[in-house]
């Protein structure tokens, strides 16, 4: 019977987790999958996420099934971080799934349902988007968001994209952190956007990664809530991998803003029904952790504050990457004001390709950059062998 398969290609992007590992060359960089790394390259645990995992160690009193929705205490604490007090939590159906993976594909199931319509996807995106919608059945219409020799956001190009689209049509937005560019939408950009998905009656799906990674807890989210202030409906796919460092735990939601709390109801109802028949129930561990720390004041400030520095330190590294690679290729100084763990640099697939066989730097075959992969130490060491390309 497995005759009839054909072997698939390995995820290109994970498949350098292993290239990695496999390479023995000292000095080797790694700039490919998006994890945080320290300046020691570690991936830290936080603090906060190691005295709440005690707390549970010590108090946790069952294992028993939690349920398809996950957590409901985790979700809104978690909605609250991302919206504060934006929309009534009763128009909200809120899921919490398997990382953000799982809320996108929760997210894309559910669009299927409502009727098979297109989704609108700016490129470059997450390499990852275009495979789960089209698992989901999903239909998918693509523009250019970015042009990557100018390092520049094509904002026309969402606006037409949204003016050409179909009433019922799906629009995907980062919320903060774009990746893999790190272009970055204004305030104005985001009404303008909240305005279109209005007059075109399109629903926008968020995919909220990086909540602090950018300019801050609250600046990362401020054109998300600006677009939830004014879009009768939305859904928000939000991971938790980064922002609580939880990565391998697979801990995420997914939200569906509504215009009422009966239309909230029916969303979370095949939101939960999609999740039984996919996985039954997401795990729990994760979201105990995150819920644990949003509620506790204490832990809440402590992990906001490590999170601040893990943002601190991307920061710099963008400053002096700006500076180095501007030599070589002038539009390079927007590294300095894009935003979150990456950027991408405008290299030939060859010369990616050189880097890694030459030198031991790894990154995507796009060119993207994973710049908290970086330490300051190697930075003039890395820009070197960029410009020397
Ligand atoms: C990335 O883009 O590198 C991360 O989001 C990890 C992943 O799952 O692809």
């Amino acid at each position: 019977m497995f005759d009839a398969l054909a072997r698939q290609p390995d995820d290109p992007l994970l498949a350098l987790i292993g290239l990695f590992r496999a390479d023995e060359r000292p000095g080797k960089v790694d700039l490919g999958v998006g994890v945080y790394r320290d300046e020691t390259g570690r991936t830290p645990i936080f603090r906060a996420v190691k005295a709440a995992e005690k707390r549970l160690l010590e108090t946790q009193e069952t294992k028993a099934y939690v349920g398809p929705e996950g957590d409901l205490a985790f979700l809104d604490h978690l909605w609250k971080l991302v919206a504060g007090d934006t929309v009534e939590r009763s128009r909200v159906a809120g899921v919490q799934t398997p990382g953000g993976s799982g809320a996108l594909r929760l997210a894309a199931d559910l669009l299927a349902r409502i009727g098979g319509r297109g989704i609108w996807l700016g490129l470059p995106s997450w390499p990852n988007h275009p495979p789960i919608f089209k698992a989901a059945g999903l239909t998918i219409a693509t523009y250019d968001f970015f042009d990557i020799p100018s390092q520049s956001v094509i904002f026309d190009n969402v606006v037409s994209a949204l003016e050409g689209a179909a009433p019922g049509d799906a629009v995907l937005l980062h919320a903060s952190c774009h990746n893999p560019t790190g272009g970055v939408l204004s305030v104005a950009q985001w009404l303008e956007i909240a305005t279109l998905v209005n007059q075109r009656g399109l629903l926008p799906l968020v995919d909220l990664a990086y909540q602090g990674f950018g300019r801050g807890l609250e600046q990362d989210v401020a054109g998300l809530r600006h677009l939830l202030g004014v879009v009768p409906e939305a859904l928000v796919a939000v991971s938790c991998s980064k922002s609580f460092g939880l990565y391998r735990e697979r801990t995420g939601a997914i939200f569906g803003v509504t215009a009422s709390p009966a239309s909230a109801d029916t969303v979370r109802s095949n939101l939960a029904g999609i999740a039984r028949t996919s996985y039954s129930m997401p795990p729990d561990h994760g979201a105990a952790v995150v819920r644990t720390i949003l509620a506790d004041p204490e832990l809440q400030r402590d992990w906001a504050e490590e999170l601040e520095a893990m943002r601190l330190r991307m920061t710099g590294i963008r400053q002096a990457l700006a500076e180095g690679l501007r030599g070589r290729w002038q539009s390079l100084g927007a590294v300095a004001e894009q935003e979150g763990m990456f950027s991408i640099l405008p290299l030939t697939e060859a010369e990616v390709m050189r880097l890694r066989t030459e030198h031991a730097i790894y990154m995507p075959a796009s060119g993207r950059i994973n710049i908290a992969g970086l330490k300051t130490a190697e930075v003039a060491d890395v820009i070197a062998k960029f410009t020397s390309l």
